[in-house]
């Protein structure tokens, strides 16, 4: 039986208009876009403004831009899957949402996730639907309204996060094309470091948690910086040498834009040069679960056919992992 391998062939994105400067983040906190750049790496991020406004709509813009740039008509959409930390609501699911305001009617869809690393869990997961031959197109949206859960008063998260989201296609193929590998890693250990400590099931949100600031994303940045750094880049490393890719052969990585900093030492680890890797932190920021897909929109121009690249992430759990995958369209 021919293998059936799991491409990716469109994307759509969305980000906000709304431009969140260091200078306006200035006058929250103490701060300066000195800092944030040279710590962080961020001059500005979208922030999604609107009465009502939530996830889903960022999601939903981004796959109706996926849906027409190929040529899909929603009713085509086998699957839709939505990787986030900041859901419309607990339940349902956003990705139930999105379907619905897009006409995805002949689709099941659920959430996922896995902190930072969502939307590569989320790969491997929509990549298992096509391999099994029953689906045919799968959605993979990561979206995020992060400034629905950072603390403006708190200077060490505010500079860090934004919003976005962005959707890729996964369509089958019988080219040596699409994801080849997966590694992929979860320490629930980590999650001490990194968390948000009311309004699940362990601390409903009451007066008291809202008093405390406790719905806000609490972060303990050395810690996670130390084990991000070593963890992304240990398994991008390790999925180089595992297929034999040299600085030469792989075309780009594609890393989870969390600093700049975790960025530059992953690809220096991977002894590749800066031109190899996709960075657009300066713009956006960390959206979370948008941040590998607004990557791919934005590079999609500059992607051929054939050519190797590694995703690589890193995020709350702690979760973390690297995907091989080897693009499917362009010249
Ligand atoms: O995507 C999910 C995974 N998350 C990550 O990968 C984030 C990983 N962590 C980081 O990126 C960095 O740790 C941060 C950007 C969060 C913080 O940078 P840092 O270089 O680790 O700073 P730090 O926490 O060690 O703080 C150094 C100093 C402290 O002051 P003192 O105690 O030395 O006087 C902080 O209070 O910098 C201070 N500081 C700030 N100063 C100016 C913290 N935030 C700010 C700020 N502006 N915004």
């Amino acid at each position: 039986m021919t293998k059936i391998n799991a491409i990716i062939s469109g994307i759509g994105a969305y980000v906000p208009e709304y431009v969140l400067t260091n200078l306006e983040i200035s006058k929250m906190v103490d701060t300066t876009d000195e800092w944030i750049m040279s710590r962080i790496g961020i001059k500005e991020r979208r922030i999604l403004k609107g009465e009502g406004m939530g996830t889903s709509d960022m999601g939903a813009k981004a796959v109706e831009e996926l849906l027409r740039k190929t040529g899909t008509r929603p009713e085509e959409v086998d699957l839709l899957i939505c990787t986030t930390v900041t859901p419309d609501m607990q339940f349902p699911a956003t990705a139930n949402i999105i379907s619905d305001k897009l006409g995805i009617l002949n689709a099941f869809s659920f959430d996922l996730n896995a902190g930072c690393s969502g939307f590569l869990f989320g790969m491997s997961t929509a990549a298992k639907f096509i391999q099994s031959g029953k689906y045919k197109k799968v959605v993979l949206v990561g979206a995020d309204k992060m400034s629905s859960i950072v603390d403006y008063q708190d200077r060490s998260v505010s500079p860090i996060f934004g919003d976005g989201a962005g959707a890729v296609l996964f369509e089958p193929s019988t080219e040596d094309l699409g994801l080849i590998d997966e590694i992929l890693h979860t320490d629930g250990m980590g999650r001490k470091h990194l968390h948000q400590k009311a309004g699940g099931s362990v601390k409903p949100a009451s007066h008291e948690s809202i008093d405390a600031r406790e719905h806000y994303v609490y972060q303990e940045g050395q810690a996670v910086f130390k084990h991000a750094v070593k963890r992304m880049a240990d398994v991008s490393v390790e999925m180089m040498e595992k297929h034999g890719l040299t600085s030469d052969t792989l075309a780009w990585l594609v890393p989870h834009q969390a600093n700049l900093r975790i960025i530059d030492a992953t690809a220096s680890r991977m002894n590749l040069a800066r031109e190899k890797v996709m960075i657009n932190i300066e713009r956006y920021g960390n959206t979370t679960d948008g941040t590998l897909p607004l990557l791919l929109w934005e590079w999609e121009s500059k992607l051929k056919k054939g050519d190797n690249l590694i995703f690589a992430a890193f995020g709350a759990g702690f979760t973390w992992g690297a995907i091989y995958l080897k693009w499917a369209y362009g010249k």
